[in-house]
């Protein structure tokens, strides 16, 4: 009861959106928040694949990794191995605040949606899922098929909310660093979470206002 700090759970798929990820991870530890993460098998392949970059598999090499890549000291960092489905976030009975897949892969997508857990990611997102905790899903792919449309469906029917990282250009981005801190807010806006200042929609710049 009381003052406990609840984990919010960060699982990153193997999909093609790993500055994403990273950057998520940065402003939740900035922010004070406790995460809880896990890196699937695919993002370890998607990260030697597209950034040239090995991610350990072992928890305590893996926040030895993460708090570099980050250059964060605040907040509290707590990695799993892939498949560990005895960590605590494989369990109801483990309070979160929520959990995050950011990217998450079709194939993910595919396994929470069948109910098929075969590693970490797919049960914690399960369990967050039969408790009624707050899932969001961010599925990186393009162009969609039917399967993954109807999957989507089926866990946005389940209860997870689902959000796409999709750019916008009312903020004025001058940068892909301006991009993807749009994107990456959003997210967590879902759950209640301001991650940072944005440049957010105010209504149209009245005729008088314009340059
Ligand atoms: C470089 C690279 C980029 C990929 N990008 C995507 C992607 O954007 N979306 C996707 O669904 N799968 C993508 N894949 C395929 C997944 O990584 C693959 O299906 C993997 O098995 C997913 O594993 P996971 O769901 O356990 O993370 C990519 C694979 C590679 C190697």
């Amino acid at each position: 009861m009381g003052g406990e700090q609840l984990p919010i759970v960060l699982a990153i798929s193997g999909a093609s959106a790993q500055p994403l990820a990273e950057r998520a991870l940065q402003l939740l530890l900035r922010a004070g928040e406790a995460v809880e993460m896990v890196t699937s098998r695919g993002a370890i392949g998607v990260w030697q694949a597209e950034l040239g970059l090995r991610v350990p598999s072992e928890p305590e090499a893996q926040e030895i990794f993460w708090r570099q890549r980050t250059a964060t000291t605040s907040g509290s960092l707590r990695c799993h191995r892939w498949n560990d489905q005895a960590a605590g976030i494989a369990s109801g009975s483990y309070r979160t605040k929520g959990m995050v897949i950011l990217p998450a892969s079709m194939g993910t997508v595919g396994r929470i949606a069948s109910g098929v857990a075969t590693d970490l990611t797919e049960r914690a997102a399960d369990v967050h899922l039969k408790e009624g905790r707050p899932l969001v899903i961010c599925p990186r792919e393009t162009p969609w098929n039917l399967i993954h449309l109807r999957n989507l469906t089926a866990l946005a029917e389940a209860g997870a909310r689902i959000a796409p990282p999709v750019p916008a250009w009312y903020q004025q981005p001058k940068t892909l660093e301006d991009m993807v801190d749009f994107l990456v807010i959003r997210v967590f806006d879902v759950l209640g979470y301001d991650l940072g200042d944005l440049n957010r929609w105010q209504g149209p710049v009245p005729p008088r206002d314009r340059p």
